[in-house]
């Protein structure tokens, strides 16, 4: 198989996403799966800007760096440039279907359907909440990058 590129998106590329993508690497790294990953938003709030500070210290908490992350928006080049394109929440999904190309390849769908019992739901968003709420995004992000490395190796 050829190698799995991901990218996670949500809104601000700035909490949820940058996390997604950090729980993700450190899995298939663990696993020792070899993976291309990036994350973007659908909005340009924070283009060029590091993750936010409570989400960098959460994933570090966790063993993970994402500091050296900086935001960008999706693109219709994404559709083909990757092969997973995954929402945090419905809004990022019907935002990202919007963007894409009437020849996009990439599979799109909602980050936690890949978690079985969780098929549907959105990945909590933490931007208006304090640290307990980036630690249950945190939980979310990982669930969901354990069980797409466990997809993606099979
Ligand atoms: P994210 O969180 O989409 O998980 O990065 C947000 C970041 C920024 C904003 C909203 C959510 N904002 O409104 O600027």
């Amino acid at each position: 198989m050829s190698t799995p590129s991901v990218l996670f998106v949500c809104l601000g590329n700035i909490c949820r996403s940058p996390m997604a993508e950090g729980a993700f690497r450190a899995a298939a790294a663990k696993a020792g799966l070899t993976v291309e990953t990036d994350s973007c938003g659908t909005a340009a709030y924070h283009v060029g800007e590091p993750p936010d500070g409570r989400a960098i210290a959460t994933a570090a908490k966790h063993g993970v760096d994402i500091s050296d992350l900086r935001g960008r928006q999706l693109t219709a080049s994404d559709f083909s440039r990757f092969t997973h394109i995954f929402a945090m929440d419905h809004e990022n999904l019907s935002n990202i279907q919007r963007v894409a190309p009437a020849d996009a390849s990439a599979h799109v769908g909602l980050l936690l359907d890949l978690v079985l019992g969780r098929s549907g739901q959105p990945v909590s968003d933490p931007y208006y909440g304090d640290e307990a709420e980036f630690q249950t995004t945190w939980k979310d992000v990982s669930v969901a990058a354990g069980a797409l490395v466990a997809k993606l190796s099979r």
